[in-house]
């Protein structure tokens, strides 16, 4: 299968995103409602042997360059240490990360280090417990601070951090949020709340913008543009200083303190970077998503089930991610505008 995974519109798409399980050990008000959904069954998701016949498709035949595991949570697979170490094994030189909730990391952080797991980015949206117990409905937050550390302690560094803010729950939070994550060297990325929520409570006007985020930081840290390409990525980062108030000292970076990190905000909605998408993604049932908000879903895993060799199985694919959509829309708010439907699966459903 020349080509790749080319659409319509020239894009490329290196960057597999695959999802070992819909389940998930939190409830985030973003993602999930409270009682959780309907997991599937056992059978309908991929085993571990196709979960890697079809990476190795991906890799071999189709030109993926990296792999990021998710979820659900993709530390709730009993055989996530496994899954990495045969991922590993046929594929020496794959960056291959995964994207957590890290509840339970501690424990298995060396483990999947060793296993040939590469780096880690993690979900945390709050330092205080009761913040994060109300945001996830799960009182797990000293599990995760511990899962972080130890992620970074057994090398899974850089260790990326993901907060997601929400208008009165969190946003007043982030500049602390902020200093911490600094402090001990990690990244942390401000997401914007998209419209994936199982619940479907998100509204436009309740959503913190890209802007309010840099307007939230910029009382006490100065943000200039990260001289590093961007390079498809969806956060833009931002090198951090404390601000040095003061008249004249407000435009010139140098007037500030000096560089602490860097600080990426991924603005979803506002403004979009599906121009740039390198993305496919896998569901946990196997099903081809060529986009979070695409309507088309192409089964990969039954094909596979049917006994379709490799040839065929990169055809589906490649059919798949053809018809990608351009862009998500949800930025389109003019009158002329078509309105945006959310789409019926949850964050956890499509993987994060
Ligand atoms: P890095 O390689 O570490 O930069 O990973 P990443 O940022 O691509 O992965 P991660 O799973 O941490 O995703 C961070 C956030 O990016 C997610 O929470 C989503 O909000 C957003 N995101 C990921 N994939 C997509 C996508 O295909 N489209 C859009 N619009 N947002 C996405
Ligand atoms: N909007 C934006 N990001 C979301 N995530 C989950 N749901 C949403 C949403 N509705 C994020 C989590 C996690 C990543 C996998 O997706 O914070 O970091
Ligand atoms: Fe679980 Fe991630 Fe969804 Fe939160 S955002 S409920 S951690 S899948």
């Amino acid at each position: 299968a020349p080509g790749g995974l080319v659409d319509r519109y020239g894009r490329r798409a290196t960057d597999m995103r695959l999802s070992l399980t819909d389940k998930c050990n939190l409830r985030c008000t973003y993602c999930m409602p409270a009682e959780g959904l309907e997991w599937l069954a056992k059978q309908a998701v991929m085993t571990a042997e196709e979960i890697v016949r079809i990476v190795r498709i991906g890799v071999e035949h189709l030109g993926v360059r990296e792999l990021r595991l998710t979820g659900g949570e993709p530390l709730v697979r009993h055989d996530l240490v496994d899954i990495i170490a045969a991922l590993r094994s046929n594929h020496p030189d794959l960056p291959i990360s995964m994207t957590t909730n890290a509840v339970g990391l501690a424990r298995k952080a060396a483990a999947l280090k060793e296993a040939g797991l590469t780096r880690i980015n993690v979900s945390l949206d709050s330092l205080h417990e009761e913040t994060f117990t109300q945001l996830t409905r799960r009182p797990f937050l000293n599990q995760v601070l511990d899962g972080v550390d130890a992620a970074w302690a057994a090398g899974l560094g850089p260790v990326k951090l993901n907060a997601v803010l929400m208008r009165g729950i969190n946003d007043s939070e982030a500049p602390s949020l902020l200093a911490w994550a600094l402090d001990r060297g990690y990244e942390l990325r401000f997401i914007e709340q998209m419209p994936l929520d199982a619940d479907h409570g998100w509204t436009r006007r309740n959503m913190i913008t890209a802007a309010e985020i840099r307007g939230i930081l910029s009382t006490d840290f100065f943000l200039s543009p990260d001289p590093r390409e961007r390079d498809g990525a969806p956060a833009e980062r931002f090198e951090v200083r404390r601000r040095v108030a003061g008249p004249g000292a407000s435009s010139d970076p140098s007037a500030h303190g000096p560089v602490l990190g860097t600080v990426g905000i991924i603005a979803s909605v506002t403004e979009p970077f599906c121009a740039d998408c390198r993305r496919t993604r896998i569901t946990a049932e196997g099903k081809i998503m060529s986009c979070l908000f695409s309507r088309e879903e192409y089964d990969l895993l039954g094909l596979l089930r049917s006994g379709a060799d490799d040839d065929a199985l990169a055809q589906r694919w490649q059919d798949a991610m053809w018809i990608k959509p351009k862009a998500h829309g949800m930025d389109h708010v003019g009158l002329d505008a078509p309105d945006f439907v959310q789409p019926d699966r949850s964050m956890s459903a499509i993987g994060g």
